[in-house]
């Protein structure tokens, strides 16, 4: 089967991007990582995509005039490297309604939480201050509003007494880093179907 061209939409460090490089680096899996693309030159990433052989762009959303502009240029770049699946990994910009509609089913996010607990920013902070046991993160397809849409996979991750943010957090990044390229395969391989709210996983057939 043809392996489905992704691009990685990133605003800092990569670390999500970069395990998602080192999953698709395996020949049986059903997604290539065709493009990293930042809306900030200064991007850490992008030295690392760079490294890893991966293709970059900077499309940087101060030099439009607004919002359709950026995306249209985004648009464009994602066209000219033939990209059918997007996963947004700490790409720190809101995308518009007609972006998203265009990419429904197709553009993957990962948090820092057990959606729906916990949208936003500091998450990890949140959840410790919240008195929740169990933290984690979810990759999710992508809706206009924040942090929502159908969830693809979740990771949980025990809270302890001593936990800060920082190290709580470090824990959950371990698990993103596995989690989103076993979310990646799934939705590349099409085995995940949305319902409403809700996505089902195909199991696979043997033999
Ligand atoms: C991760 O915590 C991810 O869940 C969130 O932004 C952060 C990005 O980190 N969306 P990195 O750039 O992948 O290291």
């Amino acid at each position: 089967m043809a392996r489905r061209r992704t691009a990685i939409l990133i605003s800092g460090r990569g670390s999500n991007m970069s395990a998602l490089i080192g999953a698709a680096r395996a020949p049986d899996f059903p997604a290539e990582i065709a493009l990293a693309l930042s809306n900030r030159s200064d991007a850490g990433g992008l030295a690392l995509a760079r490294q890893a052989g991966v293709a970059t762009a900077v499309v940087d959303h101060k030099i439009y005039a607004g919002r359709d502009e950026f995306e249209g240029s985004m648009q464009a770049m994602l066209d000219i490297h033939r990209i059918e699946l997007i996963c947004l990994a700490g790409f720190m910009r809101v995308l518009g309604a007609p972006f998203v509609a265009r990419w429904r089913d197709r553009m993957l996010n990962i948090h820092p939480s057990l959606l729906p607990s916990f949208r936003g920013l500091d998450t990890h902070a949140r959840a410790i201050e919240a008195g929740v046991k169990i933290h984690g993160c979810t990759v999710h397809f992508v809706e206009p509003e924040l942090d929502s849409g159908p969830i693809i996979a979740q990771a949980a991750v025990e809270v302890r007494d001593d936990d800060t943010p920082e190290t709580l957090g470090a824990r959950v990044l371990t698990q993103e880093h596995a989690l989103y390229p076993a979310a990646l395969a799934l939705v590349a391989a099409g085995r995940v179907q949305t319902d409403g709210a809700r996505t089902r996983i195909a199991t696979v057939r043997q033999g």
